[in-house]
């Protein structure tokens, strides 16, 4: 699945953001210390310490945006979310083709994820840098990705993905994982286009009692799939 939630930050945030970013005294450091043996071999970039104060700071920002996005809880149903990481590419950086692990210790906590989804949050403009395209492929071929400094991609941690070398300038990116509530995606979609028609409906001001019901298929599907 691919799923782009315009505007997650505000022009605001993300000038603050970079603001801590940029200082020289960020903790940046190699890319591959949170790499598996997989993604190592083919990971060229930096990131802020995982454990830092500043990521930790900055990441609970994207998650309390997370928290009250109706687009993302409606279409991503999340059980956990990853503490954001923040990624940086500078020229002939890259990430090379690789799948998502499938289970990660969340840090400085005995708390697995299972990551069935990976979120890019963009965080620098595109006209700031060339190249830097996250592509995905699919079966239908490779989607090459470059969102607006605020926007947000979510796509299968499964899918094989890379980040393109940057030539020019610089690619400051948050990472992050999330495990939904509703492991197959195939279900998860059903309850979004479900939860889309309510909303569209109530809108509408549909007959109450109808919309009761309607409501009531919504929470009895979750609740038959929802692994917690
Ligand atoms: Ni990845």
């Amino acid at each position: 699945m691919f799923l782009r939630i315009p505007k997650l930050l505000n022009e605001e945030q993300i000038a603050a953001m970079r603001r801590s970013l940029d200082l020289d005294t960020a903790p940046w450091v190699d890319g591959r210390v949170t790499a598996g043996h997989q993604g190592a071999a083919v990971k060229r970039n930096q990131q802020i310490e995982e454990l830092s104060p500043l990521a930790r700071e900055l990441g609970n920002v994207i998650v309390a945006e997370l928290e009250r996005n109706a687009l993302f809880i409606s279409a991503i149903l999340p059980h956990r979310v990853y503490p954001p990481m923040f990624n940086r590419y500078g020229d002939g950086m890259h990430f090379g083709t690789h799948v998502d692990g499938a289970v990660r210790l969340i840090p400085g906590s005995s708390n697995k994820l299972r990551t069935d989804l990976s979120a890019t949050l963009f965080l620098a403009a595109p006209e700031s840098y060339e190249g830097g395209e996250l592509i995905i492929d699919s079966d239908f071929g490779s989607e090459a990705i470059k969102l607006a400094a605020g926007d947000m991609l979510i796509y299968s941690s499964g899918s094989r993905h890379r980040v393109n070398p940057v030539t020019r300038g610089m690619r400051i990116a948050s990472v992050f994982w999330i495990q939904s509530l509703i492991r197959d995606e195939y279900h998860r979609a059903q309850l979004f286009e479900l939860d889309r028609t309510i909303q569209r409906l109530t809108e509408l001001q549909a007959e109450p009692e109808s919309l009761v019901r309607l409501a009531g298929h919504y929470h009895n599907l979750l609740r038959l799939w929802t692994e917690l």
